[in-house]
C-alpha cells in the first residue's frame, strides 16, 4: 500500500497536542498543497465542526502569529468533528460513515497511552483499521513490559507497515543534521572518539512548566516524557559508528546497534528533581514522586567511546530553553600556551543547537589581544536559518511522512525496545525526588554529577 492516504482522523483533536503541533501542521501542508483531503477530529469534548474549526484557527495563530485565510479556509473545507467516548462503539459506526468515501485513511493517535487499546479495538471491531495506517504518539508504553503489549495490540490490528510511532526528533532537520554533520564532513571524522573527547553533554530544558497538562504529566514524568526517546534517540546519532554503506536502511541498523551498546541507567548516577510547587498544580497528586528534572550518566559499551561519559539532563521550569548538545574535546597534549590572566584553559566545545534557531557553534582559543602569548575562548557560530533558510516543522515532515507511507523517519519498533531497557532501571524510583526551585537548573547534586555541565545557549 504505497498509495496516499486520501482522509486524516485525528483522535485527540480538543487536546494539547493537537492545538500545540497538529493543526499548524495540517495547516502547512494545505498551504504548501500538499493537504487537500477530509480532516476528521474525534474527541471526547461534544464539539460540532465549528468548534474544531475555530480550535484549529487559533491554534494557527498561536503558533505562526499570522494566518493566511485563503489557505485556512481550504483547511476548514475539509474538518469536520466526530464527538464520543474511545470505548463506545457508535463512535466508530460514525467515524465509519464520515469515512465512506475513504479508502486509505490515516489514524492519528493524539492521545494518552491509557485509551491507546481501546480506540485500536474500536477501529478494528468497526472494520477501519484494516484499510488504514496509524500513527502513535510518544511515549510508547510506560515500560518494556507494557510496549511489548501495546505492540501486539496493534500488530492484531494493523500490518507492521502500517504502524508508525513518532518520535519528533527524529523529524527535526536539525536532529538529522547530525547525520549529515558526521558522515559528510571528513573535518571531525578522526576526532569522534574516546582519544580527543573528554564528554558529552546533552541538555533538553525548559523555562516552562506542565503548562495545563500536568494530570497527563504526572503519570508520566521527565524520563519517560522525553530521556527515554528524544534524549536516546540523540545520543545514538551521536555514538553511533558509521554506516557500511550509504541509504536509510544500513543508517537504521547502526543506530539501533548503538543503542543496544548502551548500558542500563544506574539509579546511582541519576538524579531527580521536581520543582517547587508542582505537587499543588491542578491534576497533581498531592504526594506526587514525579520527576520534573533528571540528569543521569550513561555510557556506550564500546572502543570508540570508552571511558567517555555522556550527561544527561532535562527538565521543565529552567532558566531557559534550550536542546543543547556539548562535545567537550580533550586538552592540548601539551600545556605550551597559558590561558589569559592565568585562568584555567578553555576546551574547545563543540555545540549542537538543535531547539530552534538551531546551528552549530564551535568554541576554540584565539590569541589574547596584548603583549603576553596567551589564549582566550572565541566562538564560530553558524545559524542554519540564515545560512541555509527556513526549513519545515518536524510535525509537518512527519505528517505529510506518514500520508506517503514512508517509515525513514519514525521510530523502529526495536529502537524503543532498547530505549525501555535502557531507562528501565530508573523508572519509579521509590527514593523521594529533590525538590528545586523554579528558574534553576535542578537539584544540587545534579551539578556534581558531571564534573561541570556547561550552559547551553538559551532562548
Ligand atoms: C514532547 C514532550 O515530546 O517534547 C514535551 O512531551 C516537551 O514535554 C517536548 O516539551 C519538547 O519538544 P521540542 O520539539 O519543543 O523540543
Amino acid at each position: 500500500m504505497d498509495l496516499r492516504s486520501d482522509a486524516v482522523v485525528l483522535f485527540g483533536a480538543t487536546g494539547d497536542l493537537a492545538a500545540k503541533k497538529l493543526y499548524p501542521a495540517l495547516y502547512e501542508l494545505t498551504r504548501r498543497g500538499r493537504l487537500d483531503l477530509p480532516v476528521i477530529g474525534v474527541g471526547r469534548s461534544r464539539w460540532d465542526d465549528q468548534q474544531l474549526i475555530t480550535a484549529a484557527r487559533k491554534s494557527v495563530l498561536e503558533t505562526h502569529g499570522r494566518l493566511d485565510d485563503e489557505v485556512f479556509d481550504r483547511l476548514a473545507g475539509n474538518l469536520t468533528m466526530v464527538s464520543g467516548d474511545y470505548a463506545d462503539p457508535d463512535t466508530y459506526r460514525r467515524l465509519a460513515e464520515a469515512l465512506a468515501a475513504a479508502e486509505r485513511p490515516l489514524f492519528y493517535l493524539a492521545i494518552p497511552p491509557a485509551v491507546f487499546g481501546a480506540v485500536v479495538d474500536g477501529l478494528a471491531a468497526a472494520g477501519l483499521a484494516a484499510r488504514g495506517r496509524v500513527v502513535v504518539e510518544k511515549p510508547f508504553g510506560r515500560d518494556l513490559e507494557s510496549s511489548h503489549a501495546l505492540n501486539d495490540a496493534l500488530r492484531a490490528a494493523f500490518a507492521p507497515e502500517r504502524i508508525f510511532r513518532i518520535d519528533h526528533y527524529l523529524g527535526k532537520e536539525s536532529v538529522e543534521g547530525l547525520r549529515v554533520f558526521r558522515f559528510a564532513n571528513r573535518l571531525f571524522e578522526p576526532l569522534w572518539n574516546a582519544e580527543h573527547i573528554e564528554n558529552i553533554q546533552i541538555t533538553l530544558s525548559e523555562v516552562f512548566g506542565t503548562e495545563g497538562r500536568a494530570g497527563f504529566y504526572d503519570r508520566m514524568g521527565a524520563t519517560r516524557d522525553v530521556l527515554q526517546n528524544h534524549m536516546l534517540q540523540v545520543v545514538a546519532l551521536l555514538a553511533m559508528e558509521p554506516p557500511a554503506r550509504a541509504g536509510d536502511a544500513a543508517f537504521r541498523e547502526e543506530e539501533i546497534r548503538a543503542l543496544r551498546r548502551i548500558a542500563p541507567l544506574a539509579p546511582e548516577s541519576t538524579v531527580r528533581g521536581q520543582y517547587a510547587g508542582y505537587r499543588h498544580e491542578p491534576g497533581v497528586a498531592a504526594d506526587s514522586n514525579t520527576e520534573t528534572f533528571v540528569a543521569t550518566r550513561l555510557r556506550v559499551d564500546s572502543p570508540r567511546w570508552a571511558g567517555v561519559p555522556f550527561y544527561l539532563r532535562t527538565g521543565k521550569l529552567m532558566p531557559g530553553t534550550a536542546t543543547e548538545v556539548v562535545v567537550e574535546f580533550k586538552a592540548p597534549r601539551q600545556d605550551l600556551v597559558p590561558a589569559v590572566d592565568g585562568a584555567a584553559a578553555q576546551p574547545n566545545l563543540l555545540r549542537f543547537r538543535l531547539g530552534r534557531g538551531d546551528g552549530i557553534t564551535l568554541s576554540i582559543q584565539a590569541k589574547d589581544p596584548g603583549a603576553e602569548v596567551a589564549s582566550r575562548p572565541v566562538e564560530l557560530p553558524v545559524d542554519f536559518d540564515a545560512a541555509l533558510g527556513e526549513r519545515r516543522e518536524a510535525y509537518e515532515r512527519l505528517l505529510d511522512d506518514a500520508l506517503d507511507g514512508r517509515h525513514l523517519r519514525f521510530a523502529r519498533e526495536e529502537a524503543i525496545e532498547q530505549e525501555w531497557r535502557i531507562v528501565e532501571p530508573i523508572l519509579d524510583l521509590p527514593e523521594p525526588v529533590a525538590s528545586y526551585p523554579k528558574g534553576s537548573w535542578g537539584p544540587a547534586d545534579a551539578d556534581a554529577l558531571a564534573g561541570r555541565w556547561h550552559s547551553p545557549t538559551l532562548r
